[in-house]
């Protein structure tokens, strides 16, 4: 299997994200990342934020992996704000950072996520998809958990199916 890396952007380092995020680990043996335990400041027009932890972190990735699951929890209907700022940063590789911009091009990308609602709303993944699409990645997967008490509700049929379309290597984006 390919390597990978998952990147996780909740505001809680134990909560649900980092369970699911865990178990997708655990079974992939995929390391992850915390955004929360880095300082990655907003896109800035005039880049004063270059010398935080996201072009170190973006650097490693492109180098070491060929897959990036992005683990987020539903806040508002969206992308948390932590991965959403993730998300804007690598506009600096179209920018300032433009090699290692050009190395995301043949990767691939899954999304996990999970939210107290029972069904996720339509247009959750649309950022995603179309950021793949725009950087030359391509869209393998994404797994929907609803969290109750806490807790990650974990349908094994549907871990599996998402495991088997990373490891497969078929987008579900034709
Ligand atoms: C600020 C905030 C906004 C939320 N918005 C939604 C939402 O729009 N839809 C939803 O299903 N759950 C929503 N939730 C619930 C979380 O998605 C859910 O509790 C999730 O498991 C939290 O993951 P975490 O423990 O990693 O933060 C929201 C929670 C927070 C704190």
């Amino acid at each position: 299997m390919k390597k990978g890396i998952i990147i996780v952007g909740s505001s809680n380092s134990d909560g649900t994200t980092m369970k699911i995020a865990s178990l997708i680990g655990a079974r992939t043996n995929f390391p992850i990342i915390d955004l929360k335990t880095k300082t990655i400041g907003e896109f800035d027009y005039e880049f004063k934020n270059k010398d935080d932890d996201f072009l170190p972190l973006i650097r490693h990735i492109v180098e070491c992996y060929q897959i990036i699951v992005f683990a987020t929890p539903v806040y508002w209907y969206a992308m948390s704000g932590t991965m959403k700022i993730f998300f804007d940063r690598l506009s600096d590789c179209l920018k300032t950072e433009k090699e290692t911009g050009r190395k995301l091009r043949g990767m691939e990308m899954a999304v996990i996520c999970c939210g107290c609602d029972q069904e996720l709303k339509e247009g959750f993944y649309m950022p995603f998809i179309e950021t793949a699409k725009y950087l030359g990645m391509t869209y393998m997967a994404n797994m929907y958990f609803v969290e109750e008490n806490g807790l990650p509700i974990v349908h094994e049929a549907g871990v599996n199916e998402f495991l088997k379309l990373i490891k497969d290597g078929h987008s579900v984006i034709s």
